[in-house]
């Protein structure tokens, strides 16, 4: 069901929370850690935090309210937020008032949950990602009645709508059109603790994109675990190519899309409106070995997933693709790990994201046998990143001696010298000298130089 945030008595909390907060300038901190949909997140959890009657700062020590926005996708992610709310225990002592939420991925996990709640007294509650519109009536519960609370697991049943989100910058914005993953990889917690898939009405989305690209928004990239299984009156490529009529000056990024669901109606509205569509591609192998994309569970095998970038290469001229990779999935031999080299030297991706396997509690994965000792998933994780280091850096010498248009992300001063950060429309990082503070401009520049992981350019008169 799609509802109004405000049909869910969020409101009234707020404005109990904000009555207590009048007049004592009270600050609230919004800590995120994780992909993208985390840092949309927060930008609610900022909005919903205002509505409260905080000021927002970026300084943990002097806040009232610190919410950390967790991710649950790896071992290493948890680990860095644990240590984080470890330095948190100090700050409460100092300031007996001062409220620690946990939102996010790690939140909605059972036994995170309880752990927070036995062993992290300070902790005032845990809010899992379907519940952000909650946080006022948790916030109230701790200052008001002095009452922890722990929302947990992962209901995922309704589209919650309405919350502005409190954007970082002018130029770009996330915005999310789906929530929650039906696909259940096997290695994957995200259906776990986001949920079942649920779409946004397209009409809320457009009309969302419509005033960003009013407001002076230059790029806008759609979110969703599984953008391509996004189910709504419209479908995803219908629904791109209605952005992409929003009149302006603007591109459209989006991510993450599972190779299963790239329908050739999508690839063919790729094709007909980029650039504004961008031409660029987030395409997760995880595996070349059609054994290990089986144990996965990814139904889909290396032809395929072949296909699909194959074909994407041929009907968009000058796409960069990137993707997935998990090295050491139990039960990768040497032969499996060897098929996926294959496929990066068969795809020449421009960009490869490799992560060593984490077993996470709860995923069908983490029951199997056969996990790849650690020092084995290193020496293949060290061949792979040379390998792609190599192709990558081929991919980018194409670049060198072109004139690029590029969206100006942040301009910053080094050794007196201004520099700016750009990207092109498949995505490539560059970087320029800049005259001036062009944050949020498309300018043209000559690329002068490639290296495996960034472009180095100048403007071109
Ligand atoms: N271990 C390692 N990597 C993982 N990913 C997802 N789950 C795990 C895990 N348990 C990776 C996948 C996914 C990316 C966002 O994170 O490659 O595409
Ligand atoms: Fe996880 Fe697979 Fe869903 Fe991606 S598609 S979020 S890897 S379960």
């Amino acid at each position: 069901m799609i509802i109004d945030y405000k049909s869910t008595g969020a409101e009234h909390y707020i404005n109990l929370v904000k009555a207590l907060n009048e007049g004592r300038n009270r600050r609230a901190t919004v800590i995120t850690f994780g992909c993208q949909q985390n840092e949309a997140d927060s930008e609610k959890i900022r909005a919903l935090a205002l509505m409260m009657g905080y000021s927002l700062t970026d300084s943990s020590d002097e806040a009232d309210l610190i919410i950390v926005n967790t991710c649950a996708i790896r071992s290493h992610a948890e680990m860095k937020a644990l240590s984080m709310l470890g330095r948190f225990k100090a700050l409460k002592r100092k300031n007996p008032d001062l409220i620690v939420g946990v939102a996010g991925c790690m939140a909605a996990e059972p036994h995170v949950s309880n752990l927070l709640k036995n062993d992290f007294h300070y902790v005032s509650f845990t809010v899992e990602p379907n519940m952000l519109h909650r946080i006022p009536e948790l916030v109230y519960n701790v200052a008001f009645e002095k009452k922890r609370g722990f929302i947990f697991g992962a209901d995922g049943g309704d589209v919650v709508e309405g919350i502005e989100p409190i954007r970082t910058d002018k130029h770009r914005a996330w915005v999310s059109i789906m929530y929650g993953c039906n696909n259940f990889c096997s290695y994957c917690i995200v259906p776990y603790v986001r949920g079942r898939e649920r779409s946004r009405a397209s009409t809320d989305i457009i009309r969302e994109c419509s005033a960003l690209v009013a407001c002076g928004c230059k790029e806008i990239t759609l979110l969703g675990q599984n953008v391509n299984s996004y189910r709504s009156d419209i479908s995803f490529a219908s629904l791109l190519d209605r952005i992409a009529d929003i009149e302006g000056d603007f591109i459209i990024r989006f991510m993450t899309s599972h190779p299963k669901d790239v329908s050739d109606e999508l690839i063919e509205v790729m094709a007909r409106r980029s650039p504004k569509i961008a031409p660029y591609f987030h395409l997760p192998l995880q595996s070349g070995s059609n054994r290990i994309l089986t144990a996965m569970n990814r139904r889909y095998d290396r032809d395929i997933f072949l296909s699909v970038a194959r074909k994407l290469r041929e009907r968009i001229p000058g796409i960069a693709l990137s993707t997935d990779v998990i090295i050491g999935f139990p039960g990768e031999s040497d032969a499996d790990f060897k098929d996926t080299v294959d496929v990066l030297k068969t795809v020449e991706f421009d960009l490869v994201y490799s992560f060593i396997y984490s077993p996470r509690v709860g995923t069908p994965a983490e029951r199997l046998d056969c996990q790849v000792p650690r020092e084995v998933s290193n020496e293949r994780m060290s061949e792979l990143l040379a390998l792609q280091d190599e192709i990558s850096q081929m991919r980018n010498d194409k670049y060198v001696g072109t004139v690029r248009r590029v969206l100006v992300d942040s301009v910053t001063e080094r050794d007196g010298v201004l520099v700016a950060t750009a990207r092109t429309d498949s995505n490539k990082l560059v970087h320029f000298p800049a005259r001036d503070d062009a944050t949020g401009y498309f300018i043209n520049v000559e690329i002068k130089r490639a290296g495996a992981f960034d472009l180095f350019a100048e403007i071109k008169e």
